[in-house]
């Protein structure tokens, strides 16, 4: 009795089971709009990012880096109710490639437990982490040579051993011919794909030979430390 008054509390009202249901469910929803509207990351990618952290230990302590749409960090937070994650991103307000008040506006509008949820404001590879060791760090800030060697070098001393790395944006042509297969790979496509250079090279040179690769979704790809 106990366990479902906490789950569908009081004030639900006659049919109150239903309406909580699809209640629930267009917070789910928020997410599949979310990547539909903007396709910052793909819904393969998503799955992957909430299979990464529903497989952490418990109250596990993530770093989501780059608030852009608030995609990412939705995913992570739908994830699992124990989730600590914290997002940071140079931008406060009001930019076109995203921002930190954008990431909160969505993670309130999805319903959003807010109380595991904190924001860092400024440059990822350069922040100071004063918390406790973390179990996974996502990285989709600066996509450029010296941002994403910088994400690497700052965080990935501050995992935990066993914990996990990942990279969106890696190898953004091989992942289109994996689902286009068959067809012909033109420039005008590969100027569409917008590849980012910078990301499948460091993350070659850094990660690929010194950690084991354990997931690719995509252009996401996660590493064991
Ligand atoms: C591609 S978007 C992230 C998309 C996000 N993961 C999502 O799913 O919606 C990149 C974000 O990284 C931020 N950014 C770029 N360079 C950064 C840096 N050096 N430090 C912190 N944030 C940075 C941008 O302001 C932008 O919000």
């Amino acid at each position: 009795m106990l366990r479902h008054s906490k789950l569908f509390p009081l004030g639900a009202g006659p049919g109150g089971l239903k309406n909580m249901k699809s209640k629930v469910e267009n917070k789910m929803d928020k997410l599949k709009e979310l990547i539909d509207a903007l396709e910052y990351i793909t819904h393969a990618e998503a799955t992957a990012l909430q299979y990464l952290v529903q497989s952490l230990p418990f109250n596990p302590i993530v770093v989501n880096i780059g608030a852009g749409a608030g995609t990412s960090g939705l995913a992570i937070m739908q994830a699992r109710p124990d989730v600590h994650l914290t997002t940071i991103d140079k931008q406060l307000e009001s930019s076109p490639f995203g921002c930190l008040s954008a990431e909160t506006q969505v993670l309130k509008d999805a319903g959003v437990d807010m109380s595991n949820y904190s924001q860092i404001h400024g440059n990822s590879s350069a922040v100071r982490w004063e918390g406790e060791l973390i179990d996974m760090v996502f990285v989709d800030g600066d996509h450029l040579e010296n941002g994403v060697r910088g994400d690497i070098l700052n965080w990935e001393h501050l995992i935990k051993e066993n914990g996990i790395m990942v990279f969106h944006d890696y190898k953004k042509i091989d992942a289109w011919i994996k689902r286009n297969p068959g067809i012909e790979i033109t420039p005008q496509i590969i100027k569409e794909i917008k590849p980012w250079k910078w990301v499948d090279f460091v993350v070659d040179e850094l990660m690929e030979l010194a950690y084991q690769r354990i997931l690719l979704a995509d252009s996401l790809v996660a590493y064991r430390i």
